[in-house]
């Protein structure tokens, strides 16, 4: 599947908005900020921030009040990247199609750029460099942001699981528990973040809610055959890693045909309950699909 026209848009949108809100490159100390613009703007797929913006467009706010929310949660993705790879976790060397932070800059700087681009991110969602409208609504997109991101339930807590279950055989339900905080919680968050930052009736919010966990779980289950099944090249980072390292995916567990059907049968799911939004939907539509059809 071709990536969608929207969603380039909606990337040249965030690059911008970005490269306002990352300090400068040549702002002391300089090797910092080098490093989280070199991992910022490596070509990451921009699908947290597109998600964000097409959830809150479609509870009615205003995309210049999305923007440094989207910001923020890309900002989050791209540490959480940066602190994937280093060697005490993934041990990767290539990411985003070029070299991993820690190999470009040395470990102690990738830990640094990492714990800097979470911190930038939660001074954006408090306010700063923002015009303050709407505070109390930025407030609760940033308690979706910070529970999503956290150990109960959330990516910290999944990225432990998934470290100690290599070289495991683990459940069925243990391994969705990783995927689903580990990855899904961030994409969830992204969904509602943007949601919660326009208006949205209960029904509503539980409807994207629903939406954002299964195209969440979706998203690593396609990780994990994209690993199987891709090139260098495309993907932009080395394949067979999750073999390699014993990692829990679904693929080993459930083979290759039933990893794919699970992530196609959870994005009918979740296009189910994009229903009552009708076409004022349409792009979530397409990035739902776009999370089981990409290439890379
Ligand atoms: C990769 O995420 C890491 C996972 C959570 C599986 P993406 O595939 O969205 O990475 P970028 O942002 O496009 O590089
Ligand atoms: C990463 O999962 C999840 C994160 C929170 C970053 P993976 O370890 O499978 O991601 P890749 O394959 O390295 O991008
Ligand atoms: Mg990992
Ligand atoms: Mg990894
Ligand atoms: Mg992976």
């Amino acid at each position: 599947m071709e990536v969608p026209n929207f969603l380039i848009e909606r990337s040249h949108q965030v690059d911008e908005a970005l490269d306002r809100l990352l300090p400068g490159a040549d702002q002391r100390p300089q090797s910092i900020h080098q490093a989280m613009r070199y991992s910022t703007f490596a070509g990451g797929k921009r699908l947290r921030p597109a998600l964000c913006l097409e959830a809150g467009k479609v509870a009615g706010a205003a995309d210049q009040e999305l923007i440094p929310v989207a910001c923020a949660i890309e900002m989050i993705h791209t540490y959480s990247l940066i602190h994937d790879d280093l060697p005490a976790l993934d041990n990767d060397d290539l990411r985003r199609g070029q070299l991993t932070v820690h190999k470009k800059f040395g470990e102690a700087i990738a830990i640094l750029a990492g714990d800097a681009l979470l911190t930038r991110a939660f001074q954006i969602l408090s306010g700063f460099d923002c015009i303050p409208l709407y505070s109390e609504r930025r407030l609760a997109a940033m308690r979706e942001i910070a529970c999503a991101v956290g150990t109960v339930n959330g990516m910290i807590g999944g990225q432990v699981a998934d470290l100690e279950a290599e070289g495991e055989t683990i459940s069925a339900d243990l391994l969705q528990y990783i995927h689903s905080s580990k990855t899904g919680a961030l994409i969830r968050a992204s969904v509602r973040a943007g949601a919660v930052m326009g208006d949205v009736s209960e029904t509503e919010i539980e409807a994207l809610t629903s939406y954002g966990t299964r195209i969440g779980l979706a998203f690593q289950i396609v990780d994990d055959i994209l690993d199987r099944v891709s090139s260098r090249e495309v993907l932009g980072k080395t394949p067979g890693k999750d073999r390699s390292r014993k990692k829990a995916t679904f693929p080993a567990l459930f083979g290759l045909d039933d990893s794919r059907r699970k992530a196609r049968s959870l994005v009918d799911e979740a296009l189910r309950s994009l229903e009552p939004f009708g076409e004022k939907a349409d792009h979530l539509r397409e990035l739902a699909r776009f999370f089981v059809e990409r290439a890379a």
